[in-house]
């Protein structure tokens, strides 16, 4: 006997087919759908990227633009007080050198003591203009040839107010840390300085440093009352001290970074050298 079975679905199976295959149409129409807005939405993302990524540019090219701004500002402001030092240096011994030589100590006294780069210039670019006050001082008191009576004392003890006021209420930086250091100069960390006679960190750091690199210059340089000294004498009053100089005028931390660094300021000393005058 010959079995033969032919496969003939049924009204309901063939039913059963049709609706699976509209649920599959219909899932198939979710997913494009799905697919299409998930399309839109990465491209819309896209869109919003690209838009992010210009306004930044925007953004960065204003930022430098007004840097720029700054910069050239600033510039314009250490012009004019670099033209005030030159007219200070007519009345005063204090020479473009010492003026050179005074900003490169500062910056390794700034830098050991670990300031960052930023404000190592900043000291740097203000520490010319530490006696630009003796611009207010009479000709006959700056330039009496021998030594000054002690009314005439007081006047030459002005010129760390007379600076400040000339540097005071600008909105640049350079020439705030200018002023500070214009009027703290000569203040000593004992308290024993003027013109207010602030002690310790009262005094500005940057009044600190420019106080010690001061110091040092005028030791290794002629004065009415001296001699010029050597590197080695001077290293010696500033560490151990002598009638006039005391260890006990300086910040100790900055103390022991000129011990640390003396040689730099040897070399500093040698490599910045007043020209012999011409006669
Ligand atoms: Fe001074
Ligand atoms: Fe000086």
């Amino acid at each position: 006997m010959k079995l033969s079975q032919e496969f003939v679905p049924d009204d309901d199976l063939n039913k059963q087919l049709r609706s699976a295959k509209s649920q599959l149409a219909l899932y198939a129409k979710d997913l494009k759908a799905l697919l299409s807005r998930e399309r839109k939405k990465s491209h819309k993302l896209e869109t919003t990227n690209k838009q992010l990524q210009a306004y930044a540019q925007d953004l960065k090219a204003a930022y430098s633009a007004q840097q720029q701004k700054t910069r050239e500002l600033e510039k314009a402001y250490a012009d004019t007080v670099v033209r005030l030092t030159l007219a200070s240096r007519y009345k005063d011994e204090e020479t473009g050198e010492h003026i050179q030589r005074l900003s490169h100590y500062s910056r390794i006294l700034a830098l050991v003591i670990g300031l960052d780069d930023q404000d190592a210039q900043l000291i740097f670019d203000a520490a010319p203009m530490h006696d630009v006050g003796k611009v207010g001082i009479p000709d006959r008191i700056m330039q009496k040839q021998g030594p000054l009576d002690e009314q005439e004392w007081d006047i030459v003890k002005q010129h760390p107010i007379l600076g400040a006021n000339l540097l005071a209420g600008s909105p640049s930086l350079l020439l705030q840390t200018a002023r500070e250091i214009a009027l703290t100069h000569h203040e000593r960390w004992d308290g024993s300085g003027y013109p207010q006679g602030l002690k310790g960190e009262a005094i500005p750091l940057g009044g600190r440093m420019v106080m010690l690199g001061d110091t040092y210059d005028a030791l290794r340089s002629v004065r009415p009352y001296k001699p010029a000294f050597s590197h080695e004498k001077a290293c010696d009053i500033i560490l151990n001290g002598n009638v006039r100089t005391q260890p006990r005028h300086f910040d100790p931390t900055l103390l022991e970074a000129f011990r640390d660094k003396h040689l730099e300021f040897d070399g500093i000393f040698s490599e910045i050298r007043e020209e012999e005058s011409t006669p």
